[in-house]
């Protein structure tokens, strides 16, 4: 077994109950295997989101992906904070993600941010069904992603979403984020953010 290997199986949530095997094997690795992603593996996934819910079924999410190598794989990498550009260059696919402000009526889609979240969990499961590991990043300048991809008016930058394979090499890292790729994954109990009948 190969290290990366080893990292993915100490990876598995320490689940207090018992959940969905892919949602246990989930995390967000920063390496990723050095293989483009499949057409018809990236087609899986953007069906995912197509079937996913959505307020109004307005389907408001949107996204443009590069593949490196390409141009526009550069030109969301060159959006990307600084600790981002740190461990993305190694991915085989980068994913600008949108969504529609407004309802086509014209007024404010209050849900259009929760439905592009939901989606994306729906990415999440079919994209560890297939061994394929998504690393969500608040850290995009969106506004000149925004600039640099002539989004049309009305539709709003999220994130970015590095996608690759599990299995990356561990030397592709600077050393301290291998070390944040084997550290103890922690979590709220649920006492914290749930509660029953009344708050808190
Ligand atoms: C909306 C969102 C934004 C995030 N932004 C970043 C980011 O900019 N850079 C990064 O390295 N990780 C980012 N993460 C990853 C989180 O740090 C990670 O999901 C969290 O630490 C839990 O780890 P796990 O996904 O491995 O369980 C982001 C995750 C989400 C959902």
């Amino acid at each position: 077994m190969n290290a990366a290997e080893q990292i993915r199986l100490e990876n598995i949530a320490e689940a207090e109950y018992e959940i969905f095997a892919l949602l246990k094997q989930r995390y967000s690795p920063r390496t990723f295997k050095k293989e483009p992603l499949k057409e018809r593996h990236l087609k899986q996934l953007f069906e995912a989101v197509r079937w996913s819910a959505s307020s109004n079924n307005l389907q408001p999410w949107r996204f443009i992906y590069a593949e490196k190598g390409s141009q526009a794989f550069n030109k969301i990498y060159n959006c990307l904070s600084d600790f981002n550009k740190s461990w993305t260059e190694n991915a085989p696919v980068l994913l600008l993600t949108a969504y529609k402000e407004k309802t086509d009526e014209g007024k404010e889609n209050f849900h259009a941010l929760h439905d592009l979240g939901l989606c994306l969990g729906s990415m999440t499961v079919q994209a560890q069904y297939l061994g394929i590991a998504l690393h969500h990043m608040a850290g995009v300048n969106w506004k000149k992603a925004e600039k640099e991809f002539n989004i049309p008016e009305g539709f709003h930058v999220s994130t970015a979403i590095a996608i690759g394979y599990y299995g990356g090499d561990l030397d592709d890292l600077p050393e301290d984020l291998q070390k944040q790729e084997t550290a103890k994954r922690k979590r709220i109990s649920q006492e914290e953010f749930v509660y029953k009948n009344e708050w808190n």
